[in-house]
């Protein structure tokens, strides 16, 4: 499992994680809702350790660390072991998407080159762009970008992988591709942390639901219980603002 304890964060004064603990089973789909400036950003980033926490534990499988004493060497792992999906996708714009799902493989993973190749095909295959093997970003759409970028963050092999308002950036037509694709990797039990607007899909895909406002988790539970019916009045209003 991946268990998160008592994470604290602040930048200069401003306190942005104030104490999160949370527990995520593998094979669990866990979302994030809350309003903006909540902290989720900073929160997916500390576990994956591209922000450093200011306190507490992470532990991944078997894998216990304490921030404070946090080695490069434990960066690294972490950073090898959980893979993160952005708003923004950030593929290689002078790759090919062949070469952005391969780049990880064979500079993270050390794999050779022929073997990268013929694993990125299956994952191409996987997330239903094999056609566009050749093809340079620039020349997809933004729901076949961003399903690149899954790709590209789930041929590592990820032991969670982090999405940070991953259809938020996409026209309206496009969301629904990235959406498909998230919901058949759940299916697969891939273990996934998804911080998103999209309430429905949240309650659709999801185990469990954190809704998360100032830097703490206010409501956690199942998802169904926690959309359909929060205990909170703070989730309340979030939710009824968003229906209007
Ligand atoms: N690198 C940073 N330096 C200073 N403040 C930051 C930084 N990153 C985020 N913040 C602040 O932390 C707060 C939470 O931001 P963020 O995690 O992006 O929230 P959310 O993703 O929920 O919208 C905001 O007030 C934001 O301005
Ligand atoms: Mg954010």
């Amino acid at each position: 499992m991946i268990r998160l304890k008592n994470i604290y964060k602040a930048f200069g004064s401003l306190e942005v994680i104030k104490d999160i603990s949370l527990d995520i089973n593998y094979g669990d789909v866990v979302s994030i809702i809350g309003p903006s400036g909540a902290g989720k950003s900073t929160l997916l980033r500390c576990i994956n350790c591209l922000e450093i926490a200011d306190q507490g534990e992470m532990q991944i499988g078997d894998y216990h660390i304490n921030i404070n004493k946090m080695t490069k060497s434990d960066i690294q792992w972490i950073r090898r072991n959980t893979g993160m999906v952005f708003q923004g996708f950030y593929l290689f714009n002078n790759k090919t998407v062949l070469q952005n799902i391969t780049e990880g493989l064979i500079v993270v993973k050390k794999v050779k080159k022929n073997e990268a190749k013929k694993k990125a095909l299956k994952m191409l295959e996987q997330v239903d762009l094999l056609e566009k093997k050749d093809c340079y970003p620039s020349s997809l759409s933004g729901g076949q970008q961003q399903r690149v970028a899954i790709g590209r963050a789930l041929i590592l092999e990820p032991k969670i992988l982090l999405f940070d308002e991953p259809t938020s950036a996409l026209d309206p037509e496009l969301v629904n591709e990235v959406l498909v694709l998230i919901k058949k990797l759940a299916g697969q039990n891939q273990t996934m942390l998804i911080v998103t607007h999209e309430i429905n899909f949240a309650k659709n895909v999801s185990d469990r639901v954190c809704f998360m406002d100032q830097g703490t988790i206010i409501e956690e539970g199942p998802a169904i219980e926690v959309i359909n019916n929060p205990k909170n009045k703070r989730t309340q209003q979030f939710l009824d603002a968003l229906k209007h």
